[in-house]
């Protein structure tokens, strides 16, 4: 029975081959990160308010002047089509049908332009890593013309995390055939008939029609996120200057960093540590959330992601100042489980769980839910 996410981890890891998903649930060094994301949002505490009229709760809340039926969406992950074939585009369409937003991964293995229009109706965020400025900015102008919404721009990754799983399991782009791999593969039948007639997935966004030496670098240079380490705050207007649209930082823990963002001219932010996959040493996100949320004076927008499983998860980073969270390991499990179904029974199963909470809470609308009713270690806010 398929209760809750951790059910659709289970499940994940039993559909797919063992390297595909040590890269999902992989965190850096020794996963403190990883397991302080889920521990911290353990230890929130919510304390109800009663005898409230709570037979109508309304879940929506509006971002950007968009409407979204749920105070969550899926955050971007990178190599979707090792989970499925079009994993992207099933991620996009699960979220479109559902009413939550869908952010695409520079790292997709589908062209973004393929996934804008695989689900028309839904919100889409285009996210940025900048490997190398004139790239970025062909792919920026892409996304604007393709119609997605808002620019993520990932700022917690200078280099790569240490992720010793993917090192152990031999995983790196191009695939190169070990014994390993291939028993892998071949002890994951269903997985491997899907995948055959697509072949190995690419990074789609950086293959030129008919493709190009060049772009051989960049796909590697994007496997080992080896990123341009020296876009610097003052080069973000270089940025701003390309998107007119909302621009997002991912990966802001800091509260001075959050000052910064605003005085330069960035309309959100979205606090993470990358799903602990970065620097083991960060505090959790939901930690950090309220120093962040404080910094920014209500000015703009902030989201947290990180470690989010359950509805109640979604209330409680709400409660702590949050507008709305993300969630990215969850989806991928979902997606495991059964490709756009298994996608979208997840976001209904979050939906569900977090309609339950704020019925038990007594909080009748998610968009008045920031910063009330929450706590860290027991007293009422
Ligand atoms: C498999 C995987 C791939 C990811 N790829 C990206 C990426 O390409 N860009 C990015 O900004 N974040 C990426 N992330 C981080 C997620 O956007 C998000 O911050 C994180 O997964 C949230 O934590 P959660 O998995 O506990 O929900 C990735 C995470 C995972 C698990």
């Amino acid at each position: 029975m398929l209760l809750n996410t951790e059910d659709f981890r289970v499940r994940a890891r039993r559909n797919l081959p063992r390297f595909v998903f040590d890269y999902i649930e992989g965190g850096a060094d020794d996963g403190h990160c990883l397991r302080r994301n889920l521990s911290d949002l353990a230890a929130v505490e919510l304390t109800p308010r009663v005898l409230r009229d709570t037979r109508s709760v309304d879940t929506s809340i509006e971002v950007f002047g968009r409407s979204w039926a749920l105070p969550f969406g899926i955050a971007p992950t990178g190599l979707n089509g090792l989970v499925r074939p079009r994993g992207d585009a099933l991620l996009a369409t699960a979220a479109a049908r559902r009413g939550v937003p869908f952010t695409l991964s520079t790292a997709s293995n589908m062209r973004l332009e393929d996934v804008r229009s695989a689900a028309p109706g839904g919100v889409q965020w285009m996210q940025l890593y900048v490997m190398h400025r004139d790239l970025a900015g062909q792919i920026v102008e892409r996304a604007a013309r393709a119609g997605y919404e808002a620019l993520v721009l990932t700022v917690d990754v200078p280099i790569s995390g240490n992720r010793e799983a993917d090192l152990r399991n031999g995983f790196r782009m191009p695939f190169k055939p070990t014994a390993r791999l291939a028993w892998d593969v071949m002890t994951h039948p269903s997985w491997s008939l899907r995948m055959l007639p697509n072949g190995a997935p690419d990074f789609a966004n950086l293959t030129p029609a008919g493709g190009d030496a060049g772009s051989a670098n960049m796909q590697a240079a994007l496997l080992a996120r080896a990123m341009d380490r020296s876009l610097v705050w003052e080069t973000l207007a270089w940025l701003r200057g390309l998107w007119k649209g909302p621009l997002l930082l991912k990966g802001i823990l800091h509260p001075d960093d959050a000052r910064l963002a605003i005085d330069h001219g960035i309309d959100g932010l979205i606090v993470s540590n990358h799903g602990g996959r970065q620097n083991d040493a960060s505090p959790s996100a939901i930690s950090a959330l309220p120093r962040v949320v404080a910094a920014t004076e209500g000015r703009i927008p902030v989201f947290m992601d990180g470690g989010v499983r359950r509805g109640g998860d979604i209330a409680k980073a709400l409660a702590l100042g949050a507008t709305a969270a993300f969630v990215g390991r969850p989806a991928l499990y979902g997606l495991a489980t059964d490709g756009v179904h298994g996608a979208e029974a997840v976001i209904k199963l979050l939906s569900d769980e977090l309609v339950r909470s704020m019925t038990l809470l007594g909080a009748t609308s998610a968009a008045a839910l920031p910063g009330s009713l929450g706590s860290v270690g027991g007293q009422p806010a």
